[in-house]
């Protein structure tokens, strides 16, 4: 099997994936397949729903005819015996138009939205399955941006475009030949003022399109940059940043309405310029028309033309220029929803996946040998970060891991459970290469407590059995109680219902790194890394941290990068890593007498921990 992460796909590199990338036009087959294939479920909907706009139609035309009879039969002879069926007439087809058109709508919107439901579902499983190196590169703001204001501009298109849009061409189309079959003399009239009006439409357009182009990249620039400092607001408020990034939002801010006040300008130009030429139109056709009634002595006078017919006229008009506007108007929701599909369907072509094994080997039974084999790494296209570690950990056994900051560390734990895979070399665990586990399976035989604890909002319990759902509230209870994390829970109001915000950023460095010591805990694996977070606690909290660590790594195989004295002098035996080397390795004593790194290491950095701790 293949030692890389990497399928064919990725071969071009990083470029891959632009979330900038905008080229769509408002109808590409290409896009327009890969929807239809989320709304084809629903397909359904959309058939009745088309059926209905054909009622609708009808119904329109219906009433439109009935008015002519209104007016040649009954207004005009002022004839008004019969009249009053002809009313009830006019409101019964009203009553169907509403209702048709209602259900229509409905119906359209039922399938557009399940259909979004099944795409954002996908894209987040598509997310989730993503390997950290692209998450490395692409900026968390922009593909939350995919998952929100994208899908929105899909939604648009749901809500007012697609089939409606099918709908205006066909009653365009219809139109123009029933005028036509009506009165071909004032048709030809009236359509002198089309090649004006899709002049206008046409060139507008072109400019609403780019400015829509400019305000989707400019608000998911300003989408990035939101995100980075609401995440980051502490540090902005620590270092006095407020102005500057006041300003820099400000600025970002400021093009952003640019943006949208121009795209603003070129629309509202559309749809005045769209209503001035109908007003236009339908005075020159009542003009010419109440010309040819009245017997003109240069159109000369046409006595099949009646007054109902002329009056007919002027509302067909009226109701050609209505799908013509709304086309243009439609063809811009089209336009921003075929950018953002663009997106999406870019983001879902990513496959930088962490491959599965593609055959199902057998899998050792669990004892918690861990062998590291010349293993190299280098973070996407920088320099190496590991330079050939080779080391073997015997089940049962604890490696405390140390070294100066991004000596590589933390590497070596993001490589044992396999969120980036190695370059070159192998990890095996119980003699197996890791690859060839399946990803769940290696998962729940290594834990993992990451050095920048993360909690998800919800309860702590939540957070105890995260992702686990066969751990039951006892079982997570009692492994967190086994932890000491007992003597902290009881000053909260709720205790392990305690309400846990966003990151946890209720909870202190110390209480938050319990509780994630208890989740690796719950899950019980043979083999744990432990990544300790360096953030300063009182003695106190230390005291119980170091138990529960104890506790923690009692009876499984640990690989502990240690930042606390004490930590490494229990651990069976040191490695020192140096610049992406294993420089030396034994037991505390053994390496100061040595003199070596460790010794370096442990008069810059541990020595005040010693010190600190016999005064
Ligand atoms: N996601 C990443 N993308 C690119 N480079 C990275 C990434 N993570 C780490 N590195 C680089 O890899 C090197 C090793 O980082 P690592 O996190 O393993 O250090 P560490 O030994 O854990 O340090 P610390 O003690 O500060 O936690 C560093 O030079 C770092 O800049
Ligand atoms: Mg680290």
């Amino acid at each position: 099997m293949s030692a890389t992460t990497e399928t064919p796909r990725m071969a071009t590199g990083a470029s891959v994936y632009d979330p900038e990338h905008k080229s769509a036009g408002a109808f590409e087959p290409e896009l327009l397949r890969r929807l239809w294939g989320y709304v084809r479920p629903y397909r359904r909907y959309v058939v009745a729903s088309l059926a209905l706009l054909l009622v609708t139609q009808a119904a329109g035309l219906g009433l439109f005819f009935l008015l002519r009879h209104a007016f040649d039969v009954h207004i005009e002879p002022a004839q008004f015996e019969g009249y009053t069926t002809v009313l009830a007439g006019l409101l019964a087809i009203s009553v169907v138009e509403y209702l048709a058109r209602r259900r229509q709508v409905w119906l359209l919107d039922l399938a557009g939205q399940n259909a979004l439901l099944d795409l954002r579902r996908d894209l987040f499983r598509h997310l989730q399955r993503l390997s950290s190196s692209f998450f490395d590169r692409t900026p968390i703001g922009k593909l939350v941006g995919r998952v929100t204001s994208d899908i929105e501009a899909l939604q648009e298109m749901f809500s007012s475009g697609v089939v409606t849009i099918l709908g205006d061409f066909v009653l365009i189309v219809a139109l123009v030949v029933f005028l036509l079959v009506l009165d071909a003399e004032l048709a030809l009239v009236s359509f002198l003022i089309i090649p004006g009006l899709l002049g206008a439409t046409i060139w507008a357009r072109r400019r609403v399109r780019k400015a829509y182009q400019t305000m989707t990249s400019r608000r998911s620039r300003m989408n990035a940059f939101l995100h980075e400092h609401v995440a980051g607001m502490a540090l902005v408020q620590a270092f006095g940043r407020e102005q500057i990034a006041k300003d820099e939002y400000g600025s970002i801010n400021a093009e952003m309405r640019d943006a949208q006040l121009d795209a603003v300008t070129w629309e509202s130009f559309l749809s005045a310029a769209t209503d001035m030429l109908s007003a236009f139109t339908t005075a020159l056709i009542t003009w010419y028309g109440a010309r040819l009634i009245l017997g003109d002595v240069l159109l000369g006078a046409r006595p099949d033309l009646t007054l109902g017919t002329l009056f007919l006229f002027v509302f067909w008009m009226q109701r050609f220029f209505q799908p013509l506007t709304d086309l243009s108007l439609k063809y811009t929701v089209m336009q921003s929803a075929m950018t953002a599909a663009e997106r999406i369907f870019r983001l879902m072509d990513v496959h930088e996946f962490i491959s599965e094994p593609t055959e199902a080997v057998e899998l050792p039974a669990a004892r918690g040998e861990v062998v590291f084999d010349d293993v190299r790494f280098a973070y996407g296209q920088g320099e190496p970060v590991l330079h050939g570690i080779s080391f073997r950990v015997r089940p049962g056994e604890k490696v405390a891991i140390v070294g100066a900051t991004g000596s590589g560390k933390s590497t070596l734990q993001k490589l044992l459970t396999r969120l980036y895979d190695v370059r070159s070399g192998a990890i095996r665990l119980d003699g197996l290469d890791a690859r060839q586990y399946p990803i769940a399976e290696l998962r729940r035989r290594v834990g993992v407590v990451l050095q920048d604890v993360f909690l998800f909002e919800g309860t702590v319990l939540d957070n105890l059995r995260l992702g686990h759902p066969e751990i039951s509230e006892a079982d997570a209870i009692a492994a967190a109680d086994r932890l000491g994390l007992d003597r902290i829970v009881k000053r909260f109001a709720r205790g392990y219902r305690e309400p846990v915000s966003e990151r946890g950023k209720n909870f202190s460095s110390g209480e938050r790194q319990l509780i994630s010591f208890a989740r690796a805990l719950a899950v019980a694996p043979p083999v744990l890394v432990l990544d300790e977070a360096t953030s300063n606690v009182d003695t106190e909290t230390e005291e119980l941290l170091q138990s529960a660590l104890k506790e923690l790594i009692r009876g499984r195989t640990a690989l502990v990068i240690a930042h606390r004295l004490s930590t490494i002098r229990d651990a069976d035996r040191i490695l020192v890593l140096d610049g992406g080397r294993l420089v030396e390795e034994g037991r505390h004593e053994q390496l100061l007498k040595r003199g070596g790194r460790y010794r370096e290491l442990y008069d810059l950095q541990y020595r005040d921990q010693a010190d600190a701790a016999t005064s």
